[in-house]
Formats: C-alpha cells, sequence, structure tokens
C-alpha cells in the first residue's frame, strides 16, 4: 500500500442504523457524549464489537481515553452483559506523546484538558464499578501495571504512529486468537500516523485487518499470529 495518501468525503449508500434502535446504547451515548470525541457511528462499533470480544477469555484496555466517553461506553456494554472483565483505561491526561516525523498534525500535548478526576466521575455517574485507571504513558509507565493480563479488545485512540506502534506490539502477545484491535482515526487527514501504522502493518503474520470508511480500523488476530520476535528474526 502506498504512502500517498488521498481523501474523499465518504457518503454511503446504506442506510441501515442498527443503533436508533437500540435503547440501551442511545441512553449510554446521551451520558457519554459531552465525554467524546468520537462520533456514535464509531461508539456503535465499539459498542457492537465489545459484545463479540467478550466471548473471549480476558479483560479489555483502551489506550488514549481523554475524558472517559468511548472507555466508559464499553464499560457500560461489558456491565450491560453480565461480564466480569474489566476495562482497563490508559492516558496520560496530560495529552498526546510522541508525535513524530510519521504524524502531519500532531505536535504533542494536545488533549491535555482532562484529569483522571474527570473519567472517575463520569465512571461513578454511570455506576460503573468494572473500570481501572492507569495514569501515565503506555506502555512504558504503565504496562508494567496489568503485563500478566490477557485482553480480548483493545481500542488504541492515541492519535500518532509511535504511541499505536508501541501500544500494539505491547498488546498482541496478550491477546488470544480471535482478539479485536481497533485503531480509532484510521482514514482522518488529522491523523494521518495511524492511516500510515496501518497501511504498514495489515498484511501482518496472522492479523485480518478490516479498513471501514468510518475512521476505525480493525484488527483481528487469527490462528496464525506469530510472535513479533519470531517475525523479526524471520522464524
Ligand atoms: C483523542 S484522545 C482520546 C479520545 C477518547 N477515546 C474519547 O472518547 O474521545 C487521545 C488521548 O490519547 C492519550 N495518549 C496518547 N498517547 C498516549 C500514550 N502513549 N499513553 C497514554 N495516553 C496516551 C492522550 O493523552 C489523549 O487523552
Amino acid at each position: 500500500m502506498t504512502d500517498d495518501l488521498r481523501y474523499e468525503s465518504v457518503l454511503p449508500n446504506a442506510t441501515y442504523a442498527p443503533w436508533l434502535a437500540d435503547a440501551d446504547f442511545q441512553a449510554a451515548f446521551a451520558q457519554i457524549r459531552d465525554h467524546t470525541l468520537v462520533d456514535h457511528f464509531r461508539c456503535y462499533e465499539l459498542w457492537q464489537l465489545v459484545e463479540q470480544a467478550l466471548r473471549l477469555p480476558g479483560d479489555m484496555i483502551e489506550v488514549g481515553v481523554w475524558r472517559g466517553g468511548t472507555g466508559c461506553l464499553m464499560a457500560r456494554r461489558a456491565q450491560l452483559l453480565g461480564s466480569p472483565a474489566k476495562m482497563v483505561l490508559c492516558d496520560t491526561f496530560a495529552g498526546v506523546v510522541k508525535a513524530g516525523r510519521k504524524d502531519g498534525a500532531y505536535r504533542g500535548g494536545e488533549h491535555a484538558d482532562t484529569s483522571l478526576e474527570t473519567v472517575r466521575a463520569l465512571a461513578g455517574a454511570m455506576g460503573l464499578a468494572n473500570i481501572e485507571t492507569l495514569t501515565g504513558i503506555f506502555p512504558e509507565d504503565t504496562g508494567d501495571k496489568v503485563a500478566d493480563r490477557t485482553f480480548s479488545l483493545c481500542h488504541i485512540d492515541v492519535d500518532v504512529y509511535q504511541s499505536g506502534l508501541d501500544v500494539l506490539e505491547w498488546v498482541w502477545p496478550r491477546m488470544p486468537v480471535g482478539g479485536i484491535v481497533i485503531y480509532d482515526d484510521y482514514g482522518f487527514a488529522t491523523c494521518d500516523g495511524i492511516t500510515r501504522l496501518v497501511n504498514e502493518r495489515y498484511v501482518h503474520d496472522g492479523a485480518v485487518t478490516l479498513h471501514n470508511l468510518n475512521g476505525h480500523a480493525v484488527v483481528i488476530k487469527t490462528a496464525g499470529a506469530k510472535p513479533f520476535w519470531k517475525r523479526l528474526l524471520g522464524r
């Protein structure tokens, strides 16, 4: 796939809108909508993917929480399904880090207008007892606190290439076959580093990558997946 990124507004012909008939989703989205940068199309996709991921063993993890909107939405879905899985929410709460040459718009420090207390208040208002929070750069500062866990779902909403890559490499060996990675911002002109990362990685061993048109790339781990170190050594 070329690095020559081109853009066009996507105008879908299909109009099926299941979120309109989903009262639980509507109620949850109303609670989180002022705490998220993510539109209801992508939020509904997260809502549906949580149900599928929770058929697998393990917890769920989000890196890139900001004010807690998508994280609490996914935790609500798990709560409604009666799942014992925890939702681990990871953020610096001091803004974006690791912006670099592959990122056209981000410089670092964006989205610092939040706090751990903001997220905890939202979770409290929603009655969510299934979230855990980790403050710091992930994975370097906080990954060791959950390094012995398995994750059936990972939501990567970090905006820039290097953070996205570091999260993926950390979580991939901790996911079962069938585990789901969702990259937010895939295809957004302001987050070209994420598009570049997915485009570079989409043919990697043991993964099926869905390039959605809504601003998500969804990666599903298959039985052919090899650990990264084996791939690096060519085995
Ligand atoms: C676009 S916001 C997340 C939006 C959120 N998911 C929502 O519902 O609107 C991106 C967040 O990623 C965080 N972030 C970026 N890279 C990170 C990293 N390596 N570790 C922890 N947090 C990171 C930033 O602090 C920022 O809050």
